[in-house]
Parts: structure tokens; C-alpha cells; sequence
């Protein structure tokens, strides 16, 4: 059996993907002539010589210095557009897209500039490229809490337009509980609430207690410490939640594809589903990622079936909507 080949052609879904983080270089350059913007490189080759990244937030500072050059509704359409062309030609049929209007809303661009564009492209794609797509609104918990309370308000109008909430960004001292009221008030809106633990982050095993107990998330990012605990793993496992764990970002984040922890999930039957996080970035679409993991972990193709099942299986979708792509 050629992996590659089955890798490539299985319909597949991807729910752990930030859309700013799909921004080709190449995509940067001509929003940049387009908006006036300087880039501090001359050539899209010279940008992705530059992404020098070790742990979360070196990644962090290059992905926000990217995101200058989208201003205007037609650019996140195009970054919206292009990524979901990008991920039809992987075969993937649904996605769930994050999005973190709070690093535009801060340079002056609308909300309402950005999520038309992305929804908008959402539309065009899946009438001409018969891709699905949901849309996730995520929080940067770096800033306050009141910040992600009015952004959430400013969603008011477009709440049918998404299918839940995330935490993203540097968890440094940024605990889930410092978004308590804001969750609490989205699930309430009947939005699905998720939030990143990411690998080796500091007090990561509070974090995903927090998660689990206090927030109690539909799904965790990442999470990947918690097979280092028993009674975490017990309670991820009773509560039947995904896992959306991302390879190569990993190898990016914490030096490490982590397929023995992913190896350990699938033994513990857990719900562990293969992402691409920031392709762009880390320069691996979803095939790239579970390519990389089956090399390196030797899963069998038994093992991939496993893992893309489980991503349907925990997506934001009615049972009789997943039961199509099953
Ligand atoms: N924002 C974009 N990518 C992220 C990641 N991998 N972790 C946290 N925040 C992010
Ligand atoms: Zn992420």
C-alpha cells in the first residue's frame, strides 16, 4: 500500500486550522503592493528564509507581523478563498476555521470587514469546490477578558455565521479561567466552546483541568499533555472530547511530531484528530502532517482511518450530517 497515495486521496476534515496562519508568503506580497504596506524582505523566498521560530512565542511574533497586509474585506476573502482551494485539492471536505479578529480589530479594520470576506469565500467554496466549512471565533488571551466579552458582542449581529469560540495565543500566565464569563456567556448563545492547551506550555496540566472542569470545552486544542495525567486522561476519555493535535506545528512549538503521545491516544481510545495548525508557517498542508507522522510513528493505514474518522466523528455537525461523510 502506497501511504502517500492513501493519505492523499481519503476525504478528510481538518478542524484545527487558524486561518491568519494560512497566508502563503506569496499571498503577503501582493496584498502588500496592493495596500501600500513596506514589507521588511524583498522576495517571498527572503520571507519564509526569515520564519525562525523554536517555541510558542517566537512563532507568535512572525504570525502577527504577517497579518499587516490583509485590510480590506477582498483580502480575507482571498486568504479565505485560497486556503479552502488549498485544502479541496488535499481532498478535505469539511473544515473548521479559527480566526482572530482581535489582531485586526486592533490595526483599525472592521469586524465587519472581516468576517464578510471570510464568510463570503465560505459561501463561493462550497458552491464551486463543494467544501464545507465552519467558522470559529477565537480570543487571544494575551489581552483582557473584557477585550474577548466585546468582541463576542460585536459577533452579535453574524452569530449564525459561526459555529463556536476558541482560545488561542500565548498561554503564558493566561489561564482558560480568566475567560470564564465570556465562555459561559457564548455557550449560552449556543456556540461550542474550545480552547488551545498547547504541548509543554507552563502550568499546561492546570490548564487543562480548567478546560475540562470550570469551562468544560466541547474540545481542546492540542492537549497533548494530558496523558501525562491519569485523571485528565479518564475525564477526556468519559467526556467522549476531541483532541485536535497538529504534528509539525508541534515539532515547530516543542521540537517534537509527538506520534509517541499520538500513538498513546489512539491506545487509549482516545479522540485524537491530525491538523495543520498554521500551514503557511510551518510549510505542511494536512497531507504533509499525516505523511510526516506515519513516517515517523509507522501507523498503520488502519491507524490513519482511525484518526480522520475521529475528526468527522467529533466535528461541529448534526449526527445526521456526519453520518454522510462516515
Ligand atoms: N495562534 C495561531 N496559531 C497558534 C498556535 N499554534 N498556538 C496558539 N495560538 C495560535
Ligand atoms: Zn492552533
Amino acid at each position: 500500500l502506497d501511504m502517500q497515495q492513501f493519505i492523499c486521496n481519503m476525504p478528510k476534515a481538518e478542524l484545527h486550522v487558524h486561518l491568519e496562519g494560512t497566508l502563503e508568503p506569496e499571498l503577503s506580497f501582493a496584498l502588500a503592493t496592493k495596500n501600500n504596506i513596506p514589507l521588511e524582505y524583498d522576495t517571498p523566498e527572503q520571507l519564509v528564509a526569515a520564519y525562525d521560530f523554536h517555541d510558542l512565542p517566537s512563532f507568535l511574533k512572525i504570525y502577527y507581523a504577517g497579518m499587516n497586509v490583509l485590510q480590506q474585506e477582498e483580502d480575507f476573502y482571498q486568504l479565505t478563498w485560497d486556503y479552502l482551494a488549498k485544502a479541496a485539492s488535499e481532498n478535505i471536505v469539511y473544515v473548521e476555521l479559527f480566526f482572530d479578529p482581535q489582531a485586526h480589530t486592533c490595526r483599525g479594520v472592521s469586524f465587519e470587514t472581516i468576517i464578510t470576506g471570510i464568510h463570503k469565500a465560505q459561501l463561493d467554496a462550497e458552491q464551486k469546490l463543494g467544501i464545507r466549512s465552519q467558522l470559529i471565533m477565537c480570543f487571544l488571551r494575551e489581552l483582557s477578558a473584557e477585550s474577548a466579552m466585546e468582541h463576542l458582542k460585536l459577533a452579535m449581529p453574524y452569530l449564525p455565521w459561526l459555529v463556536g469560540v476558541g482560545l488561542d495565543s500565548n498561554e503564558q500566565d493566561n489561564p482558560p479561567a480568566k475567560f470564564a464569563a465570556v465562555f459561559e456567556y457564548a455557550r449560552a448563545l449556543d456556540l461550542k466552546l474550545t480552547m488551545h492547551c498547547d504541548v509543554n506550555q507552563q502550568n499546561t496540566l492546570t490548564h487543562i483541568k480548567q478546560c475540562l472542569d470550570d469551562i468544560q470545552v466541547d474540545r481542546i486544542d492540542h492537549g497533548v499533555n494530558a496523558l501525562q495525567d491519569p485523571a485528565l486522561l479518564a475525564s477526556i476519555k468519559q467526556k467522549q472530547l476531541g483532541l485536535t493535535v497538529c504534528p509539525v506545528s508541534n515539532r515547530f512549538v516543542a521540537q517534537s511530531l509527538t506520534s509517541n503521545e499520538i500513538r498513546q491516544m489512539l491506545e487509549h481510545d482516545l479522540l485524537v484528530t491530525i491538523n495543520s495548525d498554521d500551514p503557511a508557517y510551518f510549510r505542511a498542508y494536512l497531507n504533509d502532517n499525516f505523511l510526516a507522522l506515519q513516517k515517523e510513528g509507522h501507523f498503520s493505514a488502519q491507524d490513519i482511518v482511525t484518526m480522520v474518522k475521529n475528526a468527522f466523528n467529533v466535528a461541529w455537525l448534526k449526527d445526521t450530517e456526519i453520518s454522510q461523510y462516515l
